[in-house]
């Protein structure tokens, strides 16, 4: 088992190994102070392994209730959000009782904002089951809803008492879902040193890899919690990522949007001479081995247009994260009218095609 530790302002841990799903109840009654938990999940996760969770906990002396939601963006709406409060006051759940979010990164962030609303603040443990889950959505404490406008544009930092991830859940993935975990890796990959990104090519084991992607992840989180600078090189790929997923209707995965995402940043970037060369072509054939998207039909301007709403846009200022050498990426702040100036050049390459 890997284990790394998070050094936020209340420090936790992220757990990886194989069958700690069946272990999530005596792990978590280490952390949390009540013995009552909701267990949160979807229609995806909840067939698979709410049983196992439900009969840990129950072991683990802990009385339960269950929430399942139907799977998918559509479901991450505050409407969830406050039916799955009022199910918690429902089962009686009181400030020192907890929340488990089981599933992918829907789950999680849905379940961390329920746990930051509810009552003022209750604990909750990510127990998440897809691979970008697991290597970024329950490490670091965003909890978030979409709203019309675009994703994740309400939420709360809230940090989670404990990260438990089990690969053997991986196993069940359909692969377009493993896929675009591998996206948020080789997004990690850019930003965390050339030795990341060897490991990606080389297909580590992935109980090492899913701990070093939690590893880099906590270094950044640790040092810039709340996302005032350094935090925001994680959003490498997610202002244009975001904004390809909006247009398409949300009907592309997140992870397809990132690998999109981060071919526009790159492209752009060696493009503008901002990056050495070659950084791009290795992201495309990283992305392109794992059957992600490295071009999409919406052309540069429109892109640009949907970004406009992203949430870290401050004022008239977008920063957007690009690549300047392999393993290495920089903010760059940007006025928002220029954002479309900056991409253009990917039509053609990456983006109107
Ligand atoms: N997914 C980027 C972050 O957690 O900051």
């Amino acid at each position: 088992m890997e284990r790394v530790a998070v050094n936020t302002a209340a420090p936790y841990e992220a757990l990886i190994g194989r069958g700690l799903l069946a272990e999530a109840g005596a792990r978590s009654a280490g952390v949390l102070r009540g013995r009552k938990i909701m267990i949160v999940s979807d229609e995806n996760a909840a067939p698979l392994y709410l049983e196992r969770v439900r009969e840990s906990f129950a072991r683990a002396g802990f009385m339960t209730a269950e929430f399942v939601f139907p799977a998918g963006e559509e479901a991450k709406r505050l409407s969830t959000v406050e039916r799955l409060l009022d199910a918690a006051d429902a089962a009686g759940l009181t400030r020192t009782d907890g929340f488990a979010a089981l599933g992918g990164g829907v789950v999680g962030d849905l379940t961390g904002l329920a746990a930051a609303l509810y009552l003022r603040g209750t604990d909750f443990v990510q127990l998440p089951t897809t691979l970008l889950a697991m290597v970024d959505a329950s490490v670091g404490g965003k909890t978030a809803v979409n709203l019309t406008a675009g994703k994740n544009l309400c939420g709360a930092f809230h940090q989670p008492r404990l990260v438990l991830c089990d690969p053997d859940t991986l196993a069940t993935l359909p692969p377009a879902i493993y896929a675009e975990g591998m996206a948020e890796v080789i997004k990690h990959g850019a930003l965390g040193g050339p030795e990341l990104l060897d490991r990606i090519r080389d297909g580590e084991d992935m109980e090492r890899l899913i701990a070093d992607n939690i590893r880099l992840k906590s270094s950044v989180v640790s040092r810039d919690e709340r996302e005032g600078g350094l935090r925001q090189l994680l959003n490498l790929g997610h202002t244009f990522g975001h904004a390809v997923e909006k247009l398409s209707g949300f009907r592309i995965y997140h992870g397809e949007g990132v690998s999109v995402g981060l071919m526009i940043a790159a492209t752009a970037a060696e493009k503008n001479g901002l990056c050495v060369s070659g950084v791009a072509a290795e992201l495309r054939s990283l992305l392109a081995a794992q059957n992600l998207p490295v071009t999409t039909p919406f052309s540069a301007e429109e892109i640009a247009a949907a970004a406009m709403n992203d949430k870290k846009r401050r004022g008239d200022t977008l920063t957007v994260v690009l690549p300047e050498a392999r393993g290495k990426c920089m903010l760059y702040p940007i006025p928002a009218a220029e954002l479309a100036g900056l991409i253009a050049c990917c039509d053609g390459e990456v983006t109107g095609l």
